[in-house]
Parts: structure tokens; C-alpha cells; sequence
């Protein structure tokens, strides 16, 4: 089974397109609605929180994880991989957990011509971690290199010639989760924080966090044709596939019943309604507790 993770309903838009590339596949989805919003938080509270949803998505039987939050993919990820790898998260070595930066640092670097923008969550922003990973990509014109999810990986000389511009957008989140996209409001806050962005005279814009997908009409139109919005999900789903046909011993063992079951911490309803939006289809959420 392939768990993804996130703070909330979100990642649905990210599982929205594993289930259209990957259908096969069996998926448990947990989404802690009780304590999100994670933007905001303390790297060492989104880490203790993500680690107690990994605990518990391995427990249930997920072979694999995906964070699908990339609040938790920046602040959480590389402690849990080492965590696992020294078995201070008890569970199987064969098994993994990935996230959601170096599938959007990896095709950013393939078409930017050098100024790529960030936007994100201020606890993803403040993490620095994008910016660590595009940096990392190899320079333009080397041999392809294949995805990695966020798995650890051997390094060579990195992109040291892009200009990496980041913009938190605290208010996007919770105007969206309001329903408020098209909204004058939501326009002129999509505005202000890509206005400095656009003074970077950025190339590529990377939309960094679960919820903004669902405002990228808004944002390109403000941006403008001639800067690349590279398309989230998309993105994070074929590099899952790229991984999982790279990984023969993982990929037997995912359960190919095309089984969905969606869970929440809290208010199942609630997240039923908000969370058929970022899933493009109605779902059904069965509440469980962390702790
Ligand atoms: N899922 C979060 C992310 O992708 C956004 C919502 C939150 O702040 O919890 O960063």
C-alpha cells in the first residue's frame, strides 16, 4: 500500500494525479485536519507531528510514504529518512518515505533558464530547503539523472548558476480553503505576493504548496504567459512512477487492488466537502486519532 500524507485535505490534488497515473495501486491517505495548518508552525512541531503520521501510516501496512505537504516534505523529511535508516522509527529497513521538493527542484532545473520563483507556506519558505535542492540539480547540459522522491542520494556540482527568488503566501491557504478563488480579494493578494517575484523578472514559478494548484489560473494570469508554472501534481506523480519502475523490490510489494481509503483527524465532513474539491470527486473520510 502507498500512503500519502499531508496537514490536511491538500494533498488530495497530489493524490488526484497518483490515482490518475497510477490507478493500480492500493493507497491510504491520512490527512491530520486536527492540527493543520502546518505553514505556520515550528520546524520540531511539524516534524514530531509528521513522524507520528508516519508511525502510524507504516503501521497500517504502507510500504511506502509520500509526503504529499510540502510544509512537511521541507521540515520533516530528511530527519524521518534518517530516523528510519537508524531505526529510531522502528519499522521495516526495506521501507521508505519520500516527499514532494526534488520532483519540482528537478524539472524547474530542466527548463529554467536561471530565475526560478518560490512560493510556499512560511514554514517551507523559511526552511530554505528548495532552494538547497534546485542548487543541487545537476548543470544544464549533463546526463539525465533519475528522480529520487527526496531519497538520499549521492551529490555532484549543482546549479550554482540560478538565481532562486522565495515568497511567502500565508493568506493564500485559508482563502482557499474558504472557497474564495475567485474573489476580488484573492486576486489582489495573488498580486501582492507575486509582485516581487515578477520584479525578479522570473522565468519558472513554482507553485510549493498542496493548495495553490487550485489558484493557478489566477496566478498566471497575473504572472503572465511568458514565466513557466510547472504543474504540481503532475510532476511529483511521474516522478513516483519513475521511482517505483526503478524499484522492482518496493514495487512488488505494493497491493494492486486499486483500493482507496481516505483518512482524518478531524471533522470527517468537513473534510469531505473541502477535500472532493482538491480530488476533483466526491470521497468518503473515516476519522482516526495520532494520539
Ligand atoms: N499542505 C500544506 C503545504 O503543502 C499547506 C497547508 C498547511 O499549511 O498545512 O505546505
Amino acid at each position: 500500500m502507498i500512503g500519502v500524507f499531508d496537514s490536511g485535505f491538500g494533498g488530495l490534488s497530489i493524490l488526484k494525479e497518483f490515482l490518475a497515473r497510477l490507478p493500480q495501486y492500493d493507497y491510504l491517505y491520512l490527512g491530520d485536519s486536527a492540527r493543520a495548518p502546518y505553514g505556520n508552525r515550528s520546524p520540531e512541531v511539524i516534524y514530531n507531528w509528521t513522524r507520528e503520521a508516519a508511525d502510524y501510516l507504516f503501521k497500517q501496512g504502507c510500504e511506502i510514504i509520500i509526503l504529499a505537504c510540502f510544509t512537511a516534505s521541507a521540515n520533516a523529511l530528511r530527519r524521518l529518512q534518517q530516523d528510519l535508516n537508524t531505526g529510531t522509527l522502528k519499522h521495516a529497513n526495506t521501507k521508505r518515505i519520500l516527499g514532494v521538493l526534488i520532483p519540482l527542484a528537478e524539472e524547474a532545473a530542466k527548463i529554467s533558464k536561471g530565475h526560478i520563483g518560490i512560493l510556499g507556506t512560511r514554514a517551507t519558505i523559511n526552511s530554505g530547503a528548495l532552494t538547497t535542492e534546485l542548487k543541487k540539480r545537476p548543470p544544464l547540459g549533463s546526463p539525465p539523472r533519475h528522480s529520487v522522491l527526496g531519497h538520499p542520494q549521492t551529490r555532484r556540482a549543482g546549479r550554482a548558476d540560478l538565481e532562486i527568488y522565495s515568497q511567502a503566501a500565508p493568506l493564500l491557504v485559508p482563502l482557499i480553503e474558504e472557497g474564495w478563488q475567485n474573489r476580488p480579494e484573492t486576486k489582489r493578494m495573488v498580486r501582492y505576493y507575486l509582485r516581487p517575484l515578477k520584479g525578479k523578472k522570473i522565468d519558472t514559478l513554482l507553485l510549493a504548496c498542496t493548495h495553490y494548484p487550485l489558484l493557478k489560473r489566477q496566478i498566471a494570469e497575473t504572472v503572465g504567459k511568458q514565466i513557466k508554472i510547472i504543474d504540481t501534481g503532475k510532476t511529483v506523480a511521474l516522478s513516483l512512477a519513475d521511482y517505483l519502475k526503478r524499484h522492482p523490490e518496493i514495487e512488488s510489494k505494493l497491493k494492486k487492488s486499486g483500493q482507496l481509503r481516505i483518512l482524518t483527524t478531524d471533522r470527517p465532513e468537513e473534510f469531505e466537502r473541502l477535500g472532493s474539491k482538491f480530488l476533483g470527486q466526491n470521497l468518503k473520510a473515516q476519522k482516526i486519532s495520532l494520539n
